[in-house]
């Protein structure tokens, strides 16, 4: 019985190693993940610390600079050109281009490409015209390619260095443009801390220019691209997103058997028009949705202590399972808040899966040991290392050759297979 459970470990050790890994299609050159982040509005007062990081990490941004600031720091803008940035432009005024003349937008353009010129940048250097407004007015008079971005921290709103940090890393993959501001001490600082979480997964920080060179997109004037997926162009919103999937091609989807069974026993529920939505994202709510279905718990489950979670409505269909799993101490909330609709990490799936299968009498205690394995161990939470660690043990959910990831999210597809698994364990 202990060889027959310690083969059914290797096995699913096995199945569950490259699971991360299968996430999204890699391109095929040479392997690597790319990212281009890219500072607009600058430069600024930190422009130079910046520019001093990034150069230890030997990390290539690029500089979307706004005429009214790079004209009062001609020395910053050489220092972007000379130590292997890409300099950009944003227009001299930061304003809304599709409100202009053709005439108007020209010299918008115009008046800071003289001023990246000078500096020894591209020219025509590339373009991200304010707001991301490009109209086909502006797109007519654009002599470069316009760049949009497919990851926005909102570090603007946010000024705070762990959540711009957070939603950089979060929000990330392979081929994404990630949008910062240089301007904000909070932004400098945070999107630093992503960046060493980000190399420490695997990324390769390149600039837009390179980022598109190396996944074979030839940039023309006047046309926007987003990111370097799908050769970055003309794509929808929707589209753009890691979370798309066609959904004609689900017998082809890598999940495809796990999904199918969750879906058809009820422990995930169908998208708008009976869709599958294998790549969108887990949110806490849903995960305690699919875990109390799993483990047999009805919709009419009463909490004998009472709804403590001031954003968990009585009428929301996820309610009883979140009151469940709260109460069972499988998953529990922070400060009177259950953040219901929060995307689910991985530590955070890690702890829950290791309290279900050491109360269930599963697994043993672990000595925290496999802990070792992760060379992005120093990122995992306190109070999930326990967590992680039971579930490298017992192989229900590990990480790949470079890290367990702890803080990235879940796929509808990724929860299912665990699910599949764990029906088996
Ligand atoms: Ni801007």
């Amino acid at each position: 019985m202990k060889h027959l459970c310690k083969a059914l470990c290797c096995l699913l050790a096995a199945i569950l190693f490259v699971l991360p890994l299968h996430v999204s299609a890699r391109a095929a050159d040479s392997g690597a993940k790319l990212l281009a982040i890219t500072y607009d509005d600058g430069p600024g007062p930190y422009t130079d610390y910046l520019l001093d990081e990034l150069a230890a990490r030997g990390v290539k941004a690029t500089f979307f600079v706004a005429g009214y600031n790079a004209a009062a720091y001609p020395e910053t803008l050489k220092r972007i050109v000379d130590e292997g940035h890409q300099l950009a432009n944003h227009t001299y005024n930061h304003s809304n281009l599709n409100t202009l003349s053709s005439a108007s937008i020209t010299t918008e353009i115009n008046s800071v490409q003289s001023l990246i010129t000078a500096a020894g940048g591209g020219d025509p250097a590339y373009i991200r015209p304010p707001y991301g407004n490009a109209n086909t007015t502006v797109k007519a008079a654009a002599p470069a390619p316009l760049i949009y971005w497919s990851v926005d921290p909102e570090d603007w709103k946010y000024r705070n260095r762990d959540t711009v940090c957070r939603n950089i890393v979060n929000g990330s993959y392979d081929g994404a443009i990630i949008l910062v501001h240089d301007i904000h001490k909070t932004s400098v600082y945070g999107s630093l801390d992503a960046i060493d979480e980000l190399l420490d997964a695997g990324y390769e920080f390149v600039t837009v220019e390179e980022l598109l060179l190396r996944r074979g997109v030839t940039p023309e004037a006047g046309v926007m691209y987003y990111d370097a997926k799908n050769r970055g162009v003309n794509l929808s919103a929707e589209q753009i997103s890691p979370e798309y999937y066609d959904e004609s091609k689900l017998t082809e989807h890598w999940g495809y058997d796990a999904m199918r069974l969750c879906l058809e026993q009820g422990y995930l529920q169908y998208g708008k028009d009976g869709a599958w939505l294998p790549n969108h994202y887990v949110t806490r709510g849903e995960f305690a949705m699919a875990l109390g279905k799993f483990c047999g718990v009805f919709s009419s489950y009463h909490s004998p202590l009472g709804n403590p979670f001031s954003d968990v409505d009585a009428g929301d269909e996820r309610a009883p399972y979140i009151l469940w799993i709260n109460d069972s101490g499988l998953m529990c909330g922070y400060d009177g808040h259950f953040r219901p609709d929060d995307r689910i990490t991985r530590e955070e799936i890690a702890t829950v899966l290791a309290r279900y299968l050491l109360t269930t009498g599963r697994v043993a205690q672990t000595d925290g040991t496999s802990l070792a394995l992760y060379r992005d161990r120093r990122f995992i939470s306190d109070w999930a290392r326990e967590g992680v660690a039971t579930c490298t043990d017992c192989g229900i959910l590990q990480g790949g050759a470079t890290g367990f990831f702890p803080k990235d999210n879940l796929t509808r597809a990724q929860a299912a297979t665990i699910l599949q698994r764990l029906s088996q364990y």
